[in-house]
Order: C-alpha cells, then sequence, then structure tokens
C-alpha cells in the first residue's frame, strides 16, 4: 500500500524563485536563505519520494476572483509553471499523478471533504518556489506531484481545524491506495507577512517561532488556533499558514497516539522579500 513517510514545510516567497532563476542565490542577502535549505536538497536526494502531495495556494493565477474553490486537487498528467506577469519561470514541467490523485480525491470526498477537481491548471510560485528550494534547479522534477490547492486569498478561508482534519483524511486516502508508494506531503506558505495595508511588513519572530515549536510537539493547539489571531499576530497573509495543518495532520504521530514523529530539520531566517521563512521537515520514523 501507499504510504505518508514525511512532511515539509517552507514559505513560497516569490522573490526566492527570481534569486533562484537570475542566478543570485550567493549574494549577501540571499546567501543565509538557501543555506537554511541546504540540508533539505541532500535529504531529498536520500529520502526520494515516489510522489509528492504539494498543498499550496494558488495567488489568483490559475484560479481568478471568477471562480474560487476552498480545495481543488490537481488530476492532470502534468502541469505548466504559471506565468505571474514576468514570464513562466524557467523550471521544470509538473508531471502529476492523476491515478493516485484520482482516489485520493475518491476517498477524501467520501469522508465528506467537498474537493474541487481540476484536470488543468498552471502552477504559480505557491508550488514552484517549495520544489526549487527543496530540488534545486534540476532538468526534470525528481518526482511526480499531486498539487492540491488551498483558498487562503478571498475570505471565506477554510478554518486550521478543517484543515487538520482534511489532512488526517487525506492520510487514510493515501494508505488505502494498493500499489506500493512513498509518498511525502508538503505544506507550503507563511511565516508572518503582510503585503499590504498599514500593517504592510510586518514580520513577528516570537509568534513564528513558538508556532513552529508547537506544530512539532501539539498541533492540535495549532489547529485550534483562530483565523483572527494568525491575522493579528502573523498578518494578514499569515493566514497562508492553515496549509501547514493539511500536511501536519497526515502525519502517523496524529493518527496513533502512540507514534512519535522525528524533526529533521528546522530553519527559520528573516528577511527575505517582505517575508519571514520558516522550514520544517518531519519524519514519521
Ligand atoms: C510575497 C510573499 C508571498 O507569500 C506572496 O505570495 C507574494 C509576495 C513577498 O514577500 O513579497
Ligand atoms: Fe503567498
Amino acid at each position: 500500500m501507499a504510504r505518508i513517510t514525511a512532511s515539509v514545510y517552507t514559505s513560497h516567497v516569490p522573490a526566492i524563485g527570481a534569486a533562484i532563476d537570475l542566478g543570485k542565490t550567493h549574494e549577501p542577502y540571499w546567501q543565509p536563505v538557501f543555506k537554511g535549505y541546504e540540508y533539505s536538497k541532500q535529504w531529498m536526494k536520500d529520502n526520494k519520494p515516489d510522489v509528492i502531495f504539494l498543498v499550496y495556494n494558488d495567488h489568483a493565477t490559475a484560479f481568478s476572483l471568477d471562480l474560487i474553490p476552498t480545495f481543488a486537487i490537481g488530476t492532470a498528467a502534468e502541469y505548466q509553471p504559471a506565468d505571474e506577469g514576468w514570464g513562466p519561470r524557467p523550471v521544470p514541467v509538473v508531471k502529476g499523478h492523476p491515478e493516485l490523485a484520482s482516489h485520493i480525491a475518491q476517498s477524501v470526498i467520501q469522508q465528506d471533504f467537498d474537493l474541487t477537481i481540476v484536470n488543468k491548471m498552471a502552477v504559480d510560485h505557491g508550488l514552484t518556489v517549495p520544489l526549487s528550494l527543496m530540488c534545486g534547479q534540476p532538468d526534470a522534477w525528481p518526482c511526480p506531484v499531486i498539487p492540491f490547492a488551498v483558498n487562503v486569498v478571498q475570505y471565506p478561508v477554510p478554518s486550521g481545524q478543517r484543515c487538520f482534519n482534511l489532512g488526517q483524511a487525506i492520510r487514510k486516502a493515501v494508505e488505502s491506495y494498493d500499489e506500493d508508494l512513498n509518498v511525502h506531503i508538503w505544506g507550503t506558505g507563511g511565516m508572518s507577512h503582510q503585503l499590504q495595508g498599514a500593517r504592510a511588513g510586518l514580520i513577528n519572530r516570537e509568534w513564528d517561532n513558538a508556532w513552529l515549536d508547537q506544530m512539532i510537539v501539539d498541533p492540535a493547539a495549532c489547529a485550534a488556533t483562530p483565523h483572527i489571531d494568525y491575522v493579528r499576530e502573523a498578518g494578514s497573509e499569515g493566514i497562508e499558514l492553515v496549509m501547514w495543518l493539511i500536511a501536519r495532520g497526515a502525519m502517523s504521530d496524529v493518527a496513533d497516539k502512540t507514534k512519535q514523529v522525528s524533526v529533521k530539520h528546522l530553519f527559520y531566517h528573516v528577511p527575505a522579500s517582505n517575508t519571514a521563512v520558516g522550514h520544517l521537515i518531519l519524519d514519521n520514523n
């Protein structure tokens, strides 16, 4: 059967993608950011998954304000990098896994989560920047990716609790797939940032680090965090962090209290563009 063996959490700052694409990773401003992902790139090579289930948000790229699915699962064979206004990033096409994605859609919808099924979409920095951070600049991404888009742009957005519960349903879905597949689940976005309004530029190191620590030991407490706390403490775009709870809910210790996850890597850095960068790798042992 298929299994979720690890989860990865990372910010998706678009300027990081530009720094990679324009060869600026060794500049003094960027060097500390990329240093924080050196371990992660090696870990990806040493623990290569068969499939990545990648939870991210679309930034009005594939879905305009005309159509806003709360949760959308990509069931296509491939996804083109999106043109976000400066041309598409020069990164490989993202290959999908239609069979596993369709199975997860079937199982998760039967577990009472209403997913939108997407057979065609372009993927923006929310998905391609985490891939670049974890995989570098390969000619092809190391494995198929199932994109899972969450609306965190236009209110009403889903609660952290619903995201956490959804992660548990995704775990059950993966474990009911017959083929032996090693699946990683990634939660992306965050950490504290606010891109507009009077508080633009807000960064809250203390809150971010407390949240990272709590995500490791007591994710149910993170799941109980109401929207207003994210917005007040982590800025309006800090709400992207609810997506991490989908990945965290899919870990073995949530389903089975006798199990423990281990922390493979933890990294936090400010600044990167307008955003605090947070990154965590958890393994199911
Ligand atoms: C920035 C961060 C984001 O998460 C995003 O989606 C767009 C911009 C920024 O730091 O500028
Ligand atoms: Fe974003």
